[in-house]
């Protein structure tokens, strides 16, 4: 773990990389903004890191396509099959969870977890078991399904499409699939809206949840310190939480690689589980996780 500091103007020097800790103890209202990297120890991939998934799409798609393309409602709309090829190396895995996210349980059970905004859609949080309440999901997640059809309102549990995912086979309604006529994509423009099922994740395009609309803007007020791991912070408008909130509320980074498009007054980086052992190591912490090899 490099414990790189680095200071912003508006802060006092932070003279000592541990001191990430001491502001982890004295603060009580602590927004953490996480992403994918704090899954990949589960085997989890990323997204823009090499070994991450749109890297593996590139090869895939060839040359000059755009691998977020697989998020974009607009491809989905037109070719369901691209994301049901691929979603199943996102799905969220039963019961596993990595220090990390006992981390912010921890943060949660002590009583300093004011939100975690996380971009992730592997609910993996759950299997942490961070309170509900506490979690606003940025991307949406697989929990429930919805039928693409615009003037059908049938929705189910998410889990009830992850065979197909799993089969890489469009999963479609019950509802309208016997009403479906036989489409062939040639034929149709919008493939998916004859009653093709889609998970509840916010692709490219569309709104965030509700749910975070109505916590944001309190939440930026009442933050005391920012905690970002496992991200890029490459996508608005979670991407802009950092700018939004006071330029007094001190921020920690906790990533494999830096970001260069914001300041941060403690990065810690490495490996988000060896930060996390680190840190509830010096706050005297004990982390309820499963059994983890921690990566040498
Ligand atoms: N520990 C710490 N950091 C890690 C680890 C790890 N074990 N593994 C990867 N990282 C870091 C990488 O260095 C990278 O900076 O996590 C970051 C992951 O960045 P992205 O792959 O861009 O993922 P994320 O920021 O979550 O993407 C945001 O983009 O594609 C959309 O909707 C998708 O929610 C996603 C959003």
């Amino acid at each position: 773990l490099n414990e790189v500091i680095t200071t912003r103007s508006k802060l006092p020097q932070i003279n000592n990389p541990s001191e990430a800790a001491d502001l982890i103890a004295k603060a009580k209202n602590i927004i953490v903004i996480s992403g994918a990297g704090i899954s990949t120890s589960l085997g989890i991939p990323d997204f823009r890191s090499d070994k991450g998934l749109y890297a593996a799409l590139k090869s895939r798609l060839g040359p000059g396509a755009n691998p977020t393309d697989v998020f974009t409602l607009d491809v989905f709309r037109k070719d369901p099959e691209l994301f049901y090829s691929i979603a199943e190396k996102v799905l969220p895995p039963d019961q596993i969870y990595t220090p990390f996210h006992s981390f912010i349980k921890k943060l949660s059970d002590e009583g300093k977890l004011l939100r975690n905004y996380t971009q992730n859609i592997d609910a993996v949080e759950d299997n942490a078991g961070i309170p509900a309440e506490k979690i606003i999901r940025c991307h949406g997640s697989f929990h429930k399904a919805n039928c693409e059809t615009s003037d059908c309102t049938y929705s189910t549990e998410g889990s009830s499409i992850f065979p197909n995912i799993r089969e890489k086979k469009l999963a479609f309604c019950p509802r309208c699939a016997p009403k479906r006529p036989d489409v062939l994509k040639s034929k149709c423009a919008n493939y998916a809206s004859y009653g093709v099922m889609r998970p509840g994740i916010t692709f490219f395009g569309e709104n965030l949840p509700q749910a975070y609309d109505e916590s944001i803007d309190e939440d930026e007020k009442n933050c005391d310190l920012l905690i970002v791991a496992g991200t890029s912070l490459k996508v608005p408008p979670v991407s802009k939480i950092i700018d939004e909130i006071a330029t007094d509320v001190p921020r920690i980074l906790i990533n494999m690689d830096p970001i260069h498009h914001t300041d941060f007054d403690i990065n810690l980086l490495g490996y988000s589980d060896d930060a996390a052992f680190y840190l509830a190591g010096l706050l005297g912490w004990k982390l309820d996780h499963e059994t983890f090899e921690a990566k040498s």
